[in-house]
């Protein structure tokens, strides 16, 4: 909003204040301001006077002292003159410019004066500087020079110029209170008008007034104004009361014409109902005769036609137009299906026109326009006007491909009640709509007894097979079910069948039922149970033939092996033998020489005694003497001792290994289970391959404390010959082989390691394959070790192999102390 318009829509008190203080303070400031200009240019006129007279003064009174060049009285002139005024600097100059005479104020500054054209004035800042020539008798004998100091005269003008603006403004303040008291008496009036005016306005209130002070013009207009709003009021008092008579009359008017409406309303309203129904039920006639799949045809009461519907037409081969008009029963009901001519007499549809009664008939031919027939189902209903008969309507049908369905129907359901295999057709919730005459066969009910049942009927509660509820749900999910499955005939009996559910749907493609067919499966199971039984047999048979053959294979190794031992044996037990009787006698004979060699040299004692005792000995024992220098005697003597004690140790030895050979080759005529101590096993076995292993390694014995163990000694003795053979083999240059045992609960084991190649991880499944070796031929035949571990497996025990290349190999063999007996 700009200014104007604020001021223009201000309250007029406010507008009357601002007025009248804008043109006051307009005035008082002109006044102030032209009050402080008239001084300041009084002052000022005032002041250059009163200096030019001070100059004049002082031009008269020196020009003699500057003619008689008497300084001092100059001097004095212008201390006389200037001493009580403003003048702050006085100087008098010679007609040369030169300074005659001066005087300065005290505390005035000593400068340079400004130079002054002469006799003119300058205002300067703070100071009034004026110069005046002397003249004495017309000529000029100097200038006179004053400088007044303005700045007290400055702060009089600046203090009477406040004092103005102060009185103006005290002036203002008083107009404004003036003012402010004084508007009211002009704007109340006016205000309270406006407020009685603006509530009329918006609360259409005549019934107020202005309240009227003075006889002003504001007094006159509001007086003026309440005579109007009396009359207003008065006015339309009358016009209410009118209005209210008329408004009942209007009302009482208005609720008649109101009902009179409502009627038509509701009469138009009926009749265009009436008109609506009429038109749609002729529509929908229209309709149900144009898209009616039968034939519909209206005859008058002569039998001709009246309608004929597009169904009709169409099925009789005329146009609808031809028709009409023309008598039905020579058109197309002029001959019986066998083309024997139809009397009318006897035709249903007129009779029916003239005995008013409906007419079925389902068989009969109605016969098309080229003269081929179609078999119908029809009927004829009469057409009563008032009473009387005035036509009839035939509705009819072509039955054709219903004929034609039925056989097909009758085709299909013959060959379903043909089929070998059961059938049972179910509605959606599995009651059974039809079974075949193979259903009853395989399952024994009658048509009647299932019909109507539950498919449940067929359960079998055996937890295994899926029962009906399942199977149609498969058959439901994924389209079909096919499967094997057991089901209850009725003498309770299960049934195996190969069971498929389909999904049966009708013509719009709803799901409708399901369809089961059912294969018997006993007799086949039966035939397949006997070959799986069979199949069962032969892999018996089998597998029974090779383990016989395995355990036969076996056997030879065992036996190849056992024969070699026990030539071993038999030849060690021989030799034995032969070695046991020599060695016998000369363990015997060694003793008996033994004595007889100390009996020897104690009579060689007694001889030689007596020879020390003898005179002339050296002649009688040259040739003694000389003979046993020759023999050594005196080392013989020793000797002969310590070569006895060597034989005999021998002969010890040799007696030790032959009981070694028997104790290692023990041969069994039968395998004889024996409480044996497990090291001595070992020591004979270690006696026996010595040679073996002598050269290449030492043997190191840890050996526990082992109790004697049930065991086939001769047996076990080749497990230690095997494994410490293989050990002394895989060492190559030489080595340590270490034998170990002890004992752990109720059992034992020894164990062989070597410090030999080892065996490659790829090897260890094989070890115990027989046949398995890594040695040349003719070095190993590989049964070593599948011999071995079939004795440990026959003593119960078990063979572990832990083996690192390049560092060893160590098998270790665990026995049983006790074997439990088996009974022989
Ligand atoms: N201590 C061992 N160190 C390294 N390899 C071994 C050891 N013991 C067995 N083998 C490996 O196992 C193979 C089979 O041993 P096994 O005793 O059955 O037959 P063999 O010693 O080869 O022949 P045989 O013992 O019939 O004379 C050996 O060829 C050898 O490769
Ligand atoms: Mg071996």
């Amino acid at each position: 909003m700009n200014l104007t318009e604020s001021f223009r829509d201000a309250p007029i008190g406010r507008k009357l204040i601002l007025i009248g203080l804008l043109t006051t303070a307009l005035a008082l400031f002109s006044v102030s301001i032209i009050l402080v200009a008239r001084g300041w240019v009084d002052w000022r006129g005032k002041t250059v006077s009163e200096m030019e007279s001070y100059a004049a003064l002082i031009g008269a009174n020196a020009a003699p002292s500057m003619i008689f060049a008497d300084y001092d009285a100059a001097a004095e002139v212008l201390q006389t003159v200037v001493g009580n005024s403003d003048i702050v600097d006085a100087v008098l100059y010679d007609r040369e410019g030169k300074v005659f005479a001066r005087y300065r104020a005290p505390m005035h500054p000593e400068g340079n004066m400004p130079l002054v054209e002469s006799d003119s004035y300058l205002f300067t800042f703070d100071q009034l500087v004026v110069t005046k020539p002397v003249m004495l008798k017309g000529e000029v004998w100097g200038t006179v020079y004053l400088e007044s100091d303005l700045r007290g005269l400055y702060a009089d003008i600046r203090r009477q110029a406040l004092l103005t603006f102060i009185t103006a403004a005290g002036v203002f303040l008083v107009t404004l209170f003036l003012f402010s008291r004084l508007q009211r008496a002009i704007v109340e009036p006016v205000v309270n008008l406006s407020g009685v005016m603006r509530q009329v306005s918006s609360k259409r209130d005549y019934a107020v007034r202005v309240p009227v002070h003075g006889k002003d013009e504001v007094g006159v207009l509001a007086g003026a104004f309440n005579d109007m709003l009396a009359q207003i009021q008065a006015r339309d008092e009358a016009l209410a009361r009118h209005s209210e008579h008329l408004e009942q009359e209007v009302a009482q008017r208005t609720a008649e014409l109101r009902e009179n409406n409502r009627l038509l309303e509701h009469e138009l309203v009926e009749r265009k109902r009436a008109e609506e129904t009429m038109a749609r039920l002729r529509y929908e006639l229209a309709m149900v005769l144009e898209s009616a799949g039968e034939g519909i045809c209206t005859m008058d009461a002569n039998g001709n036609h009246v309608m004929v519907n597009p169904s009709a037409a169409r099925m009789f081969g005329y146009e609808a137009e031809e028709m009409v008009g023309r008598d039905s029963h020579s058109l197309w009901h002029y001959a019986k299906a066998d083309g024997s001519p139809y009397p009318e007499e006897e035709c249903p549809v007129y009779a029916t026109t003239r005995d008013g009664v409906v007419r079925r008939s389902e068989g009969e031919v109605f016969w098309r326009k080229g003269g081929t027939s179609f078999p119908v189902e029809y009927v004829c209903t009469p057409i009563q006007s008032n009473g009387a008969i005035t036509g009839t309507v035939v509705i009819f049908r072509d039955i054709t491909e219903r004929r034609r369905a039925e056989a097909e129907r009758r085709r299909l359901s013959e060959a379903v009640a043909q089929s070998m295999e059961a059938i049972v057709l179910t509605n959606t919730e599995r009651s059974i709509i039809y079974v075949n005459p193979s259903f009853m066969r395989l399952f024994g009910y009658s048509a009647q007894e299932v019909v109507g049942q539950s498919i449940d009927l067929l359960t079998v509660e055996d937890g295994i097979y899926l029962n009906p509820h399942q199977t149609t749900e498969i058959a439901l999910a994924q389209g079909a079910y096919s499967g094997e499955t057991m089901r209850r005939g009725k003498d309770g009996r299960a049934i195996l069948v190969l069971l498929n559910v389909a999904i049966v749907r009708d013509e719009h493609n709803e799901i409708s039922g399901y369809v089961g067919t059912m294969t018997d499966l006993t007799e086949l199971k039966h035939a397949e149970m006997e070959a799986r039984q069979r199949m069962v047999e032969l892999t018996h048979a089998n597998a029974e033939l090779r383990e016989l053959n395995a355990k036969l294979a076996q056997a030879q190794i065992q036996l190849m092996q056992s024969e070699k031992m026990a030539s071993i044996g038999m030849l060690a037990a021989g030799v034995a033998h032969e070695i046991n009787n020599p060695i016998g006698y000369i363990h015997s004979n060694l003793g008996a020489l033994g004595n007889y060699i100390g009996n020897f040299i104690g009579v060689l004692d007694a001889y030689e005694k007596v020879e020390q005792s003898a005179p002339d000995r050296s002649a009688l024992f040259a040739g003694v003497d000389e003979l046993k220098e020759k023999v050594d005697i005196a080392y013989i003597r020793q000797d002969v001792k310590a070569l006895l004690h060597e034989s005999h140790e021998g002969v010890e030895r040799v007696t030790k290994i032959v009981q070694d050979l028997k104790d290692f080759s023990r041969i069994e005529t039968e395998e004889q289970w024996t409480p044996e101590n497990v090291h001595h096993g070992i020591d004979s076995t270690l006696n026996v391959i010595w040679n073996e292993l002598k050269y290449k390694c030492e043997v190191i014995k840890e050996y526990g404390e082992l109790p004697d163990i049930d065991c086939l000694p001769s047996q076990l003795n080749q497990v230690f010959m095997n494994l410490l053979v293989n050990a002394a083999q895989s060492i190559e240059t030489r080595g340590r082989i270490t034998i170990r045992t002890g004992r752990e609960g109720e059992r034992v084991w020894v164990e062989v390691g070597d410090t030999g190649q080892g065996i490659p991880p790829e090897n260890i499944s094989h070890l115990f394959d027989p046949f398995f070796t890594t040695k040349p031929v003719g070095k190993g035949t590989g049964l070593g070790l599948s011999v071995s571990y079939n004795i440990v497996e026959k003593h119960h025990g078990k063979i572990e192999v832990h083996s690192e290349i390049g560092k060893g190999t160590t098998f270790r063999v665990w026995l049983p102390i006790r074997q439990i007996k088996e009974s022989a």
